[in-house]
């Protein structure tokens, strides 16, 4: 197998390292982290400053990478909102869509982050607005009907792995005249994500190899035609009349007033770049391979409750008895890093078959077998030490 860590000065300086929650974070290949510097080194200029060489080279960049973003899910730069991450995105879209709908009903699934939840009960709760939870993608199916407005839902989840079929979702939202947005942080990372199956798709660019604070907000023409931005500042505004009337640019940066993060917008496209470069189908072919072997591993460790599928890339379990946060700081300061608890994701609890808390193993495509040895036998040869907690 390749070393992919190669690409990645995290483990440059920490050899050591076996990291495994990826679904939280993963780590940035040299090209993105060079993006950055080279935009603060060679032409760090506002796209404000527009008279000028290398402020026409900045505006020119952000349109490309606009373009760039835009494409990797088959949308259109039209089509394309710079966001500070999916949580931003989610806020923004809840709030534009609570001004166009006032009843009827949004469907979520219990595998939801809280980040596509809890924005839409702020902005619709004063609204004629039932919430319905749904587990699987037959469930969903079913649910949804002529009064159903939204479904915002996950095409992967950060926990479980459920699997929806987005086409089939979509075809369904469009029977209904149902908005579909999909929360695809999870899997812009790992497989494709498309405009053509849903209207409204969020994810961010820092567990896509890219920056922390950025993400991208992706809306149908046909729908964002209908919204308005719910940020305003400079850089949007065309006029402003003698009382509460304002007109705004009618380009994107409408949505998008204030100076933006120009470094981690260029560190963004870097790592699209990246992900074009090394491939969906590396990617996944290596992250099956690890996910199948931790799994198998994982399996043979005395007294481990394993809750996932074997070829999941996130991986739930837990050890008999021992609360889950004891293993993973018993982990984390061996520097095996793992998460424990719900990952935000607090509506599966209600469901009977689950437990309140897990630990998560969740791989990238840099992971390799012998993290997946060194994980194993900490649990293994921790026995006497975790009974002990
Ligand atoms: C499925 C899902 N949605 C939303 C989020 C929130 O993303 P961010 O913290 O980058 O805004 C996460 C983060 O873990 C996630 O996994």
């Amino acid at each position: 197998m390749k070393d992919f860590k190669k690409m990645f000065p995290m483990f440059k300086y920490n050899p050591d390292i076996v990291y495994l929650d990826n679904a939280a974070l993963a780590f940035k290949p040299y090209e993105v982290i060079e993006a950055g510097n080279e935009f603060y080194e060679k032409y760090s200029i506002s796209t404000r400053t527009a008279d000028s060489t290398l402020g026409i080279k900045v505006a020119q960049d952000l349109q490309i990478t606009r373009k760039i973003i835009a494409n990797f899910v088959d949308a259109n730069e039209n089509e394309m909102i710079f966001t500070s991450g999916t949580t931003d995105s989610l806020n923004q879209v809840a709030k534009m869509l609570s001004e166009v709908i006032t009843e009827g009903e949004i469907i979520f699934t219990y595998y939801n982050h809280s980040s596509n939840i809890v924005p839409f009960i702020e902005n619709f709760k004063n609204k004629n607005i039932k919430f319905t939870y749904v587990d699987s993608n037959e469930e969903l199916l079913a649910a949804i009907n002529e009064n159903t407005k939204i479904v915002a839902m996950p095409q992967v989840t950060n926990n479980f792995h459920v699997y929806y079929n987005m086409k089939e979702i979509y075809q369904t939202c469009k029977k209904y005249g149902t908005i579909l947005v999909n929360d695809a942080a999870q899997a812009v990372v790992h497989e494709k994500v498309s405009i053509n199956e849903a209207d409204v798709i969020v994810f961010s660019s820092n567990k896509l190899f890219g920056p922390t604070g950025m993400g991208a907000l992706v809306i149908k023409e046909s729908l964002i035609d209908k919204l308005s931005p719910k940020k305003w500042g400079g850089g949007q505004v065309q006029a402003i009349g003698s009382g509460c009337d304002w007109t705004s640019r009618n380009t994107m940066v409408r949505f998008e007033p204030g100076t933006p993060n120009l470094a981690g917008i260029f560190q963004f496209k870097a790592a699209i770049e990246f992900i074009n470069k090394v491939g969906y189908q590396t990617i996944q072919d290596t992250e099956v391979e690890i996910a199948k072997y931790l799994y198998d591993e994982l399996m043979k460790v005395p007294n481990l409750e394993m809750a996932s599928h074997r070829g999941d890339r996130v991986l739930l379990f837990n050890l008999k008895n021992i609360p889950a946060q004891d293993v993973a700081s018993f982990l984390g300061h061996r520097n095996v890093y793992v998460r424990s608890g719900t990952f935000c994701a607090h509506k599966f609890k209600e469901l009977p078959k689950y437990n309140n808390s897990y630990i998560r193993a969740s791989i990238a495509f840099y992971n390799t077998k012998e993290d997946v040895d060194h994980i194993v036998s900490l649990l293994k040869h921790g026995g006497d030490f975790l009974d002990f907690l």
